[in-house]
């Protein structure tokens, strides 16, 4: 039953965990743990949990965070060994957590605490079982290496799972990672069982301690293939490029490659995981129609305890003249909880657009269409895609699916993957297009695979992107004037949108194209930023001030307010299980009401395209019907609530290593069939109505100033209907030109409406280029109005707007939970001593700690003040610095400064009101990586 508290937010959450796990291996049964297991727990990963990945989406200030030794330690039933635990936390006294520098400069790895044989043999004398917990986090703006501590065990790490896998009869390493790591160790060292827990929010330990003692039987699955090498990702060659990423695989990635070319060099499926019961899967082809597949399949539970299975369907779609993978995902769903002997029947319906194939080069005769091409079209199904097995196929005569334009490709010559039948030395592919010549066939030898990979030309951009803006310039709406008429007016019907906009300046249009922030005051303290109604003109005209907060696991609140913190995206797609998401995702966003935010920014839903991306996991998957099923489960529950997600970061936001300028040079067909398609299935099945562009270029164009992405196949093929922003502080370009952060006159054209963000939206036009290039005629008042109609219809639809009409009350919503303000926790809280006048770094530091030290204000000196803010920082400018002030307990605002790199910056922030009396500053930040000078407590007059 759906009960909104937070004890059932927790339940849900845990369960997440539970299902989440995926279990690689289980010799011997060693897993669950039985009633009274004595365990020995290693590894410097067991002290530090990771709970989430780092940079935007890991600074949620959570209430509490249980790690799976917390877990085990309150378990009745297993037992922890306490004298190991000891010397691990007498080791961690010499060797404290490194925090690294923060932001994108943290060591994906604590170093471990070496150990001799003996200590371990002793350890066996006492205990069952050995726990060894590895632990690695990922983030923003850094990407994982192929280093020992990153992809790799360190040889400490190596030492120990030898020691202890030879010692222990029984072992089992849990991996508290946010991407998948190099697994090869486990050939070699042969623990008894391994289980990916990944990352899970403040719950992960609760629902890790399910699955080891057999509370909840693990179902999870695998969402990306983890190959032996990882060389051997077909992506490899380019990822990782500070310049120039060629997506030479196309659209074989993860198991579309390698289970066409390259199967034998894959140790663990995509869709793969282990339960503690066995299941049977059966299935047949009932239904083909015009748009979809229907398969039936059955489920039954053949082992001894019960447990849930994840049926997966997918297709093999004849080779044709596109060329395809063997196995494309088409379908899935999880079963009930069923007991041993127990059976479910489950029907999945498979649309036909998930494993159709864009023709990009007009090899078909149909350029520009996502078609099927005729032939037997077989079906697989079962619980991986390695074991799932042909259960019938159905004959299919070509068919366009769907007649679009062209849009998006490439503007440089590359090559891209194509599959070529072994037998078959050199192959050329009879086709209308010259461009398209399969080139050479690299054998495949030793591989049981009927395919190798060989290579083709990719078909260039065809079409005048400036024509087609210019032929589809919006019209200008008359410009009345106040008329008098609110927002209210057009939520109640008794005027159109157009009228209400006709009555808006160049200014307040151009206004309503920046978002402020971050932490603005004018919306929920410590969020990353408001739009919408921010400035007296717009809120005049009753706009409300929309606001959103990162995202994707958690509200951020950077004043401290607590938060609760959900699994990463990676263990959430691990689940399968689009129900329990969406009933997470509820509580989410009915945490979301209560704390007025309108849009989270998430779920985060690129491509797995390569294991070391640094925001895998805030993403879901390497597949894309995948991504977008359980984004748009998130959104659903989400949508339950009243509040929205913003889908991020669109598109093809691969590498975090010079996101915001490696030019990505992909194929349209890429774009279509992988990159752009999980955002279609999420907007299509759920109406979401926000979108967040990325930092970096593809083909030519930073995609926040990228028309045929933001219009052409957003809003014109997609019919989405929402808003679209960018990423914070992005950059955009005009076609050929270099870009600059400046040019948001681009973004204006590209219908990015939104930029994000601004310290001050009213005093950017001297900043940005919207006016000049306006004024000039380079983007019109029509443009302007266009996009402010998107960002007012979602303000109508938003939760702001019902408040301000008065359908929510807030106060009856949930209010036994607590989200007072709480500025302790995980900031670290300099207390600054302070005059009215100035407050060095050197006082501040020695009076750290120390909060009995005041100011003075006389009755001469009451008035408005401020808090100056020098400081510097070793970061980039995309680093999110926010640094919060409080006068004596109370908040009086947050500040984000960007990372000067290396640079002094200065920043102002108002906090409000002193009177005559006594008070003492304190600031409160995340200390890593900044040197704080110097901090002035200013009057304003
Ligand atoms: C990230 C976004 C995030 C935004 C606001 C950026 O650094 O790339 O994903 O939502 O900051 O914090």
């Amino acid at each position: 039953m759906f009960e909104l508290n937070e004890k059932n937010y927790a339940k849900a959450a845990r369960q997440a965990v539970a299902e989440g796990c995926v279990l690689l291996k289980n010799e011997g049964g060693v897993l669950p743990l039985v009633k009274g297991t004595k365990t020995a727990v290693f590894g410097i990963g067991a002290f530090y949990y990771y709970k989430g990945g780092l940079g935007s989406g890991g600074l949620v200030n959570t209430k509490y965070v249980v790690s799976i030794l917390d877990a085990l330690r309150k378990s009745e039933d297993i037992s922890v060994d306490e004298c190991i635990c000891e010397e691990y936390e007498k080791w961690i006294k010499e060797n404290p957590f490194d925090e690294g520098n923060g932001w994108g400069s943290v060591p994906w790895s604590q170093k471990e605490m070496p150990l001799s044989e003996e200590f371990i043999c002793e350890a066996e004398k006492r205990n069952d079982v050995a726990i060894v917990i590895i632990g690695r986090t990922a983030g923003e703006d850094q990407d994982n290496r192929a280093d020992e501590g990153s992809y790799y065990l360190t040889q400490t790490e190596r030492e120990l799972i030898k020691n202890v896998t030879e010692t222990f009869e029984k072992s089992v390493v849990l991996l508290n990672v946010g991407n998948i790591i190099d697994m090869k160790w486990v050939d070699e060292y042969k623990p008894s069982a391994v289980m990916y827990v990944w990352q899970g929010g403040q719950e992960g330990g609760n629902g890790v301690l399910d699955v080891l003692d057999g509370t909840v039987s693990p179902s999870g699955k695998l969402t990306d293939t983890i190959a032996y090498n990882i060389e051997d990702y077909p992506s490899a060659s380019y990822f990782g490029d500070a310049d120039k990423n060629y997506y030479v695989e196309d659209i074989y990635v993860g198991y579309k490659y390698f289970q066409t070319v390259a199967a034998d060099k894959v140790m663990y499926p995509f869709g793969f995981g282990m339960s503690y019961t066995d299941f049977e899967i059966s299935g047949s082809v009932k239904n083909v129609d015009e748009n979809s597949v229907v398969v039936d399949t059955a489920v039954k539970n053949t082992g001894d305890c019960e447990g849930k299975e994840v049926v997966q369907v997918y297709i093999e779609a004849p080779q044709g003249k596109l060329g395809k993978p063997v196995r494309t995902f088409a379908g899935y769903a999880k079963t009930k909880e069923l007991a041993a002997n127990e059976s479910e029947n489950i029907s999945i319906s498979c649309p036909k657009s998930y494993f159709a194939s864009y023709d990009d080069a007009g090899i078909t005769g149909h350029k520009s269409a996502f078609v099927l091409e005729a032939g037997e079209y077989k079906v697989y199904v079962g619980n991986s895609v390695a074991k799932a097995q042909c259960i019938g196929s159905f004959s299919q005569e070509f068919q366009v699916i769907e007649q679009l334009e062209e849009a998006l490709a490439p503007i440089e010559e590359f090559e891209r993957m194509h599959p070529v039948s072994e037998n078959i030395e050199e192959q050329t592919v009879e086709n209308s297009n010259e461009n398209i010549e399969i080139q050479s066939a690299e054998k495949n030898q030793k591989n049981s695979c009927e395919y190798s990979m060989g290579f083709e030309k990719v078909p260039l951009r065809t079409i005048s992107l400036s024509d087609r803006i210019e032929s589809e310039m919006p019209e200008e709406i008359l410009f009345t004037g106040d008329e008098g008429y609110s927002l209210k007016d057009v939520a109640n019907g008794k005027i159109d949108i157009d009228t209400f906009i006709g009555q808006l300046s160049d200014e307040d249009l151009m206004c309503l194209m920046r978002g402020e922030g971050m932490c603005s005051m004018k919306v929920t303290p410590g969020t990353a930023a408001a739009f919408g109604g921010l400035t007296p003109s717009l809120e005049r005209f009753g706009i409300p001030a929309l606001c959103c907060a990162d995202g994707p696991s958690g509200i951020r609140m950077d004043c401290g307010t607590k938060a609760f913190l959900l699994p990463i995206g990676t263990l959430l797609g691990a689940t399968f299980n689009d129900e329990l998401i969406g009933e997470l995702f509820e509580y989410f966003g009915a945490e979301m009401k209560y704390n007025r935010i309108d849009t989270i920014l998430g779920p985060g839903m690129n491509i797995h395209r390569h294991p070391l991306n640094g925001r895998n996991y805030e993403y879901i998957s390497e597949d894309t019907i995948l991504t977008g099923k359980i984004c748009a489960a998130e959104l659903k529950g989400l949508h339950r609530a009243g509040v929205e997600g913003t889908i991020k970061h669109f598109c093809a936001n691969n590498q975090e290593f010079r996101r915001a300028d490696a030019m990505g040079v992909i194929s349209e067909r890429a774009l279509r069939e992988i990159y752009l398609k999980c955002f279609e299935i999420a907007i299509k099945e759920t109406g979401c109505s926000s979108v967040m562009t990325t930092y970096g270029p593809f083909n030519g164009l930073w995609t926040s100033g990228n028309y045929d992405l933001c219009t052409t196949v957003l809003r014109k093929e997609w019919g989405f209907d929402g808003i679209v922003m960018t990423d914070w502080w992005a950059v955009a370009n005009w076609e050929g030109e270099k870009q600059d952060r400046k040019n948001r006159a681009a973004m204006v054209q590209a219908q990015n409406d939104i930029f994000m963000v601004c310290p001050d939206t009213e005093n950017e036009n001297a900043i940005d280029n919207i006016k000049a290039q306006y004024t000039i005629g380079n983007i019109t008042r029509g443009q302007l109005q266009r996009n402010a109609r998107n960002v007012l219809k979602f303000a109508l639809r938003s939760l702001a707007m019902q408040i301000k009409l008065g359908k929510i009350d807030l106060a009856e919503y949930a209010p036994e939970w607590d989200t007072s303000f709480r500025p302790d926790g995980e900031l670290e809280i300099i207390i600054a001593k302070g005059s009215h006048i100035e407050v060095s770094a050197e006082l501040a530091e020695k009076v750290l700690y120390d909060d009995g030290i005041y100011f003075n204000i006389a009755d001469t000196m009451a008035g408005d003040y401020s808090a100056v803010i020098n400081i510097t920082s070793q970061h980039n400018e995309y680093t999110q610095i926010p640094i919060s002030v409080f006068i004596d307990n109370d908040y009086r605002g947050t500040i984000t400064f960007q990372g000067t790199n290396g640079k002094e910056d200065e920043n102002e922030i108002s906090i409000g009101k002193l009177g005559e009396g006594e008070y003492y500053v304190r600031v409160a930040y995340r200390p890593h990586g900044i040197t704080m000078n110097k901090i002035v407590i200013k009057k304003n007059d």
